[in-house]
């Protein structure tokens, strides 16, 4: 059995935890949260919403507003199916008996004294704050004995992990809806709640057949990260590289993290270590010739591993995000708008990174603005769920 030292050979740090950072910015960003008494109507107007996600979110509204306090509990729930698990617990297919009303519930096994586990569920109330088309909706939370449940808006098309597990890849004109999608969310998490995501990846964007997409399992609560810090078993990170260097925690970590799930949303596959030419040539049914790399350094990587990259160790692969060169696209398989974009997003360093506003001005990101109507991108989600076999 090796040392501890042996196995982080390079003194790779975990990121300091929500709840330290917090702390440094509580005072600061008090008053700055959504005040209490502003209604949703207020809300929703300044969100300059089309008028289809208006209306759509006046309907969630309605049906949440329905949902007391008093109506989550253990009792008035009966399990339909299991969507998925994580390192933290499992999600649920659920109905609501007396509502009738199908949701998802997050159960997350936690030993913790109860004054923890009440301190966790006086800051995910912070959720009920969040009613924007790019975030997943919010019932509310409960606990029972050791478990948290979080009931959220059920998605039907599950996460975008899934999608492409039975789609292989998305094409680029569904990356750039996405895109819109997560750039707006996450600068609405931190605009109007003050808070960074701090868990971009496929598995966190979630879909349904109206053609929405939407952000979930951001970093509301700092108690309840730090409970479950030591839960990762993960054979891949989406980390940025100055949080895996233990530097100050950004906007623009999310960002790196955003253009390493577009990488693997556009080429289906995870990209660290570096895709090589050869690959991206077998993914488009090219010949290899013709792959020309955004960066051409990422085809001589700097990283010797004495592994295939199918097993590349966890901090193998954490050194590789730190010291490797940065993912990148294939210059000829996309277009030079949507290179260009996920470039900004895969700086090394962040200070030359793109933020939220450069996204948005971004013309990839504008391309796909224009879109009102969802349909192609629904009847896209509509056909996973039938590959699915119903979800
Ligand atoms: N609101 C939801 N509606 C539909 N499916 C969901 C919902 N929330 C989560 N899921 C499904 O449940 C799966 C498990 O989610 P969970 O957050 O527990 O783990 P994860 O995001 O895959 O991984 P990790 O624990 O590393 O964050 C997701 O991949 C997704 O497919
Ligand atoms: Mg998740």
């Amino acid at each position: 059995m090796s040392s501890g030292k042996r196995r982080n050979p390079l003194g790779l740090s975990l990121p300091p935890t929500v709840s330290e950072q917090a702390e440094r910015e509580d005072a600061k960003e008090e008053e700055d949260v959504v005040p209490a008494r502003i209604t949703i109507d207020e809300q929703l107007m300044r969100l300059g919403l089309t008028e289809p996600q208006k209306q759509r979110m006046e309907e969630w509204v309605a049906v949440k507003e329905g949902i007391a306090e008093s109506d989550l509990s253990e009792d008035f729930f009966e399990t339909l199916g299991e969507l998925g698990h994580g390192n933290g617990g499992v999600v649920n297919k659920v109905r609501h008996k007396q509502r009738g009303i199908i949701m998802a519930r997050k159960l997350v096994h936690l030993e913790v004294k109860p004054s923890v586990r009440t301190q966790i569920l006086k800051e995910l109330a912070v959720l009920h704050k969040c009613n924007s088309p790019f975030i997943v909706g919010f019932y509310g939370a409960f606990v029972d004995n050791n478990d948290i449940s979080i009931c959220m808006e059920y998605m039907n098309g599950l996460s975008l992990d899934i999608v492409l597990q039975r789609m292989g890849r998305l094409q680029e004109n569904f990356v750039g809806r996405v895109s819109v999608a997560v750039v707006r969310g996450l600068t609405y998490l931190k605009d109007e709640i003050k808070i960074l995501h701090r868990d971009v990846k496929p598995s966190n964007m979630l879909v349904n057949t109206a053609g929405e997409i939407k952000l979930c399992d951001f970093g509301v609560s700092g108690v309840l990260v730090d409970s479950m810090a030591n839960s990762f078993v993960g054979t891949r990170s989406y980390m940025a590289p100055e949080r895996l260097t233990g530097s100050q925690y950004s906007i623009l970590s999310d960002i790196w993290s955003f253009g390493l799930s577009l990488i693997e949303l556009l080429v289906g596959k995870y990209p660290v270590p570096a895709i090589t030419k050869k690959e991206f040539a077998n993914i488009f049914q090219v010949p290899e010739g013709e792959i020309v790399l955004a960066d051409e350094r990422s085809e001589v990587p700097t990283y010797q591993s004495s592994t295939s990259p199918a097993s590349m160790a966890i901090f193998e692969m954490l050194d590789y995000i730190v010291n490797g060169p940065a993912p990148t696209l294939p210059r000829n398989i996309f277009t030079d708008e949507c290179v260009d974009f996920v470039s900004k997003c895969l700086k090394k360093v962040p200070v030359e990174r793109a933020n939220l506003k450069t996204l948005a001005a971004h013309p990839f990101f504008q391309r796909y603005t224009q879109f009102d109507d969802n349909g192609e991108f629904a009847a896209f989600v509509a056909k996973t769920v039938q590959i699915g076999g119903g979800n």
